[in-house]
């Protein structure tokens, strides 16, 4: 019989790296302003599952939106797919979990706590110092029945990742859209690991999303597709601002590949807790869909029109976690700046990131600002993500939406009812230019879309803070 095994997970290192945002920070301003709440937290929490805010679900709606946008919407190579959480057991036999997807378990003799082997630094228990069993392996999928039965024969697994669904759909998607090599399917959606160590906030999570690609193509092509995967990945995060000091691409050694995998390469990035993968791309050859074809009983061969022959395309897979992206987009983009005022909290979205693109700030409350600030909100307001906010002084807000990363507020003065312009503000540098409400949407869609502020519409003028 086969042994499936997964390769050596690497643990990660625990320590806050200098310079780097401190995770507890990060932390506290996810859950103040409503970016990341533990999940059931009015009962303690549960362990390593989180909820995502009002601004949280916003992001990472963002980060999936963008990622959709770069590997379906833009390509002609690929198209989506939603596959099931729950899918046949038989899925998971064919595919190595059953088998292999397991980690090192051991436990404290005294305290009783249960840890990943490799996680351990000096053979003691982290939490007691106390002597630990010998180390045996532990399945990472959660299972549950399916149907009123409670028995072996209703057992079902919750996935661990979202690949499967797109193995088991391969002849679906050919047969409905007459793809021709090559061609990719992808798909997002969650996944589920009874991870043993878990911390770090969303960093390792037992209940978390994934952005995956399987990439069909010819036997023998596999290698350059390998490389144009690597690039097109780790330049989606570079596009989307993330420093390119922090990110690094580290190939697996031959221990640390999965059983299906020939070739892999980790995209890392520097969290505050050291260097740890964000994706991984790997060249799983055609292990997935001989396995598939063998355990269904179906034929998965791909008819070549060129040389008129079955073959059973090679896959590429780049990976992604969905959460762990959050994660590293959050912590890029967070900025401190002291100023006369005190600390500037800024995140430093990519616009495209940013959960709230715009807000409508009058200078005050004075009830003569009200009609034309809620004119110029509702006017917005249809085409991005906007809020209104006039509780505290201008200076306050200005700081909320800095720290919560709006790259643009719009504030409405006494003047503007005069002489029907206002003041557009820019997160990064506070420069300020004065624009007229007629072309106030067209002008904040070309800043959004990186347009310099300092190119003008028609009646515009700088403001404050150029040079
Ligand atoms: N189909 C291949 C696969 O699932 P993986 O390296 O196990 O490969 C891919 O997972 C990505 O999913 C990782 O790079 C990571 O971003 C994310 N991921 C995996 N386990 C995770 C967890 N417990 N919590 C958060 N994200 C996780």
């Amino acid at each position: 019989m086969t042994k499936y095994e997964y390769g050596v997970r690497r643990a990660i290192v625990i320590e806050q790296v200098p310079g780097k945002v401190d995770m507890d920070k990060l932390v506290s301003l996810c859950k103040r302003r409503g970016f990341i709440f533990p999940s059931s937290d009015i009962y303690g929490g549960m362990g390593a599952c989180y909820d995502y805010g009002p601004l949280g679900v916003e992001l990472k709606n963002n980060v999936k939106k963008a990622w959709w946008k770069a590997v379906i919407q833009e390509r002609d190579d690929m198209v989506g797919l939603d596959a099931s959480i729950l899918m046949h057991p038989q899925t998971w036999v064919a595919s190595g979990h059953v088998e292999g997807f397991a980690d090192p378990l051991v436990e404290c003799k005294q305290c009783h706590q249960r840890w990943r082997a490799d996680h351990i630094k000096d053979g003691k228990c982290p939490a007691c110092g106390g002597d630990l069993t010998e180390s045996r392996m532990f399945n990472l999928m959660f299972k549950t029945f399916v149907g009123p039965v409670e028995d072996e024969a209703s057992v079902a697994y919750l996935r661990p990742e979202t690949a499967q669904g797109i193995f088991v759909n391969f002849q679906n998607v050919l047969n409905s859209t007459r793809k021709k090599l090559p061609f990719g399917i992808a798909q997002m959606g969650k996944s589920f690991r009874n991870e043993i160590t878990t911390g770090n906030f969303i960093f390792r999570m037992r209940e978390f999303e994934q952005m995956e690609i399987e990439y069909f193509v010819r036997p023998g092509t596999d290698e350059d597709w390998f490389k144009h995967w690597v690039e097109q990945r780790f330049n989606w995060y570079t596009n989307l601002g993330i420093k390119k000091d922090n990110l690094r691409l580290r190939q697996h050694a031959k221990d640390e590949l999965a059983h299906y995998a020939r070739d892999c390469y980790d995209i890392e990035y520097l969290f505050p807790i050291g260097w740890s993968e964000i994706e991984g791309i790997a060249n799983r050859t055609d292990f997935d869909l001989k396995q598939h074809s063998k355990y269904s009983g179906k034929d998965l061969s791909y008819f070549d029109e060129e040389t008129k022959e079955h073959i059973i395309p090679y896959v590429i897979e780049p990976s992604a976690g969905v959460d762990r992206s959050v994660l590293a987009f959050l912590a890029d983009s967070y900025d401190e700046e002291k100023d006369k005022e005190g600390l500037r909290v800024i995140l430093r979205l990519h616009y495209a990131l940013a959960p709230i693109k715009v807000a409508v700030l009058p200078l005050s409350r004075n009830e003569k600002l009200l009609p034309l600030s809620r004119e110029v909100y509702n006017s917005l307001r249809n085409c991005w993500m906007v809020q209104y906010d006039d509780a505290q002084s201008i200076g306050r807000r200005y700081r909320r939406q800095d720290e919560i990363g709006t790259p643009f507020c719009v504030t409405i003065d006494f003047q503007s009812l005069e002489d029907e312009q206002v003041t557009v503000r820019e997160r990064d540098n506070m420069r300020q230019i004065r624009v007229p409400i007629e072309t106030l949407a067209s002008t904040l869609d070309a800043k959004l879309n990186y347009e310099p502020l300092e190119v003008l519409p028609p009646g515009g003028k700088k403001w404050l803070g150029f040079d």
